[in-house]
């Protein structure tokens, strides 16, 4: 029977409050409004950023809400005015949408649309409002998508139509996590072949670090973190060796500037530690040194600097998605991942679990169980 223009019924997993488990609800998910998309959810990934707004580590969010920001699945129905997907299209949800006429979206270097929901949290689609409902009360959307749940609806600039030949199970990291590494380092950064990167953070993140320096051709990748059961999978990605900071009788960033003799080309936090910040800072060339912070920290965490740090001629820099305008791009990179083989997504889906076992799924990211663990949602018809 055709859901066209009917609520749908369906399961979801529900955040009613800081630190608390979620609870798979079933909530009802409103038909699409003009320029709005429906998405029949397949898989999504668990990334840092959910576990950092469930425990308070951003500035606001609005409850209750159905977090989840790195999801892909199938067109369900469009509301009116939809021009850019038709029901049954492959789609990645967006987290970073780009409205494409504001001055971010406009401008050539920037992919942070005036219109986006980070930072903000209100949590709510363009008209201030979100299809979501439990007994009637309104529950809050995520980072413009929120795919923690079987069904979303997103306003049509939060969604991308993709290649129906990708695995939905591995291209969803494409949503979030893999881009920010892997873009990070190449639009970014910009590495350039025979150089010396240092990674931070051996999570999905920084993985996909480690798979863009490969790509850009570094010759020395040097992982480093302070759960060594990651190395053996970095090592497969690409890293040439694997450091922890715990082993080391020295700082972390004195012990990379001796076997880099001065100091890495390039360095890449992908954890959101402050203070890992100023060490990755340091552990690249003082003078010709390119920082990249990647992680993202508590809302209220400073980092503190040495303006010598810059001064002598090294650059810090920030991405955001890796720097990826996420609509005009998405498209190439699932034909990069499943066409060109350029790389793998599947080496950083080291789990996959039923949507039903989420809150599994969050322990083994908080134990560093996983690189990802991505959710599968039932009755999806494609894979
Ligand atoms: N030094 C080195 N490694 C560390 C340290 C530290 N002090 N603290 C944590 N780590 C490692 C963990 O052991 C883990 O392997 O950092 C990795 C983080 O990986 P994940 O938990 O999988 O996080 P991920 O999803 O990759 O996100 C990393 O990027 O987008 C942001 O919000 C996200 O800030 C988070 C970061
Ligand atoms: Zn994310």
């Amino acid at each position: 029977m055709s859901t066209v223009g009917k609520p749908i019924k369906c399961k979801a997993a529900v955040l009613y409050g800081f630190n608390q488990p979620l609870k798979i609800e079933e909530i009802e998910v409103a038909p699409p409004k003009a320029r709005e998309v429906r998405i029949k959810i397949c898989a999504s990934g668990i990334c840092h950023t959910d576990d950092h707004a469930l425990s308070a580590g951003m500035a606001s969010l609005n409850f209750p809400v159905i977090l989840g920001h790195e999801g892909a699945g199938i067109v369900e129905s469009c509301g009116q005015g939809v021009t850019k997907v038709k029901p049954g299209d492959h789609v990645i949800a967006l987290c970073s949408p780009m409205c494409m006429k504001c001055k971010c979206c406009l401008h050539e270097d920037s992919n942070f649309c005036v219109d986006n929901d980070v930072g903000k949290n209100k949590g709510l689609m363009l008209d201030k409002t979100t299809r979501f409902s439990i007994n009637g009360k309104q529950i809050y959307n995520f980072m413009s998508c929120s795919t923690f749940t079987e069904y979303t609806c997103v306003d049509e600039f939060a969604c991308v139509k993709i290649d129906p030949k990708a695995n939905l199970d591995e291209v969803c990291l494409i949503g979030c996590g893999f881009s920010t590494g892997y873009g990070t380092v190449l639009n970014t950064a910009k590495v350039k072949p025979g150089t010396t990167c240092v990674v931070f953070g051996l999570g999905g993140i920084g993985m996909s670090a480690v798979m863009g320096c490969k790509v850009a051709g570094a010759s020395r990748i040097i992982g480093v973190d302070i759960n060594p059961t990651k190395f053996s999978r970095a090592k497969e990605l690409g890293c040439t060796e694997c450091i922890n900071p715990n082993d080391c009788d020295k700082p972390i960033h004195e012990v990379i500037v001796e076997m880099t003799e001065g100091g890495a080309d390039y360095g890449f936090e992908c954890i959101g530690k402050v203070d890992v910040m100023a060490s990755m800072i340091q552990s690249t060339h003082h003078s010709f040194g390119s920082a990249n912070i990647i992680g993202v920290p508590k809302s209220t965490d400073r980092l503190v600097m040495d303006v010598m740090w810059v001064l002598t001629g090294r650059t810090i820099n920030g991405a955001f998605l890796g720097d990826f305008k996420a609509s005009l791009d998405f498209p190439g990179l699932v034909q990069d991942a499943i066409q060109a083989k350029k790389f793998d997504l599947s080496k950083l889906v080291t789990n996959k679990l039923p949507f039903e076992k989420i809150n599994e799924g969050f322990d083994l990211m908080r134990h560093g169980k996983c690189v990802r663990t991505v959710l599968i949602m039932d009755k999806c018809g494609k894979k």
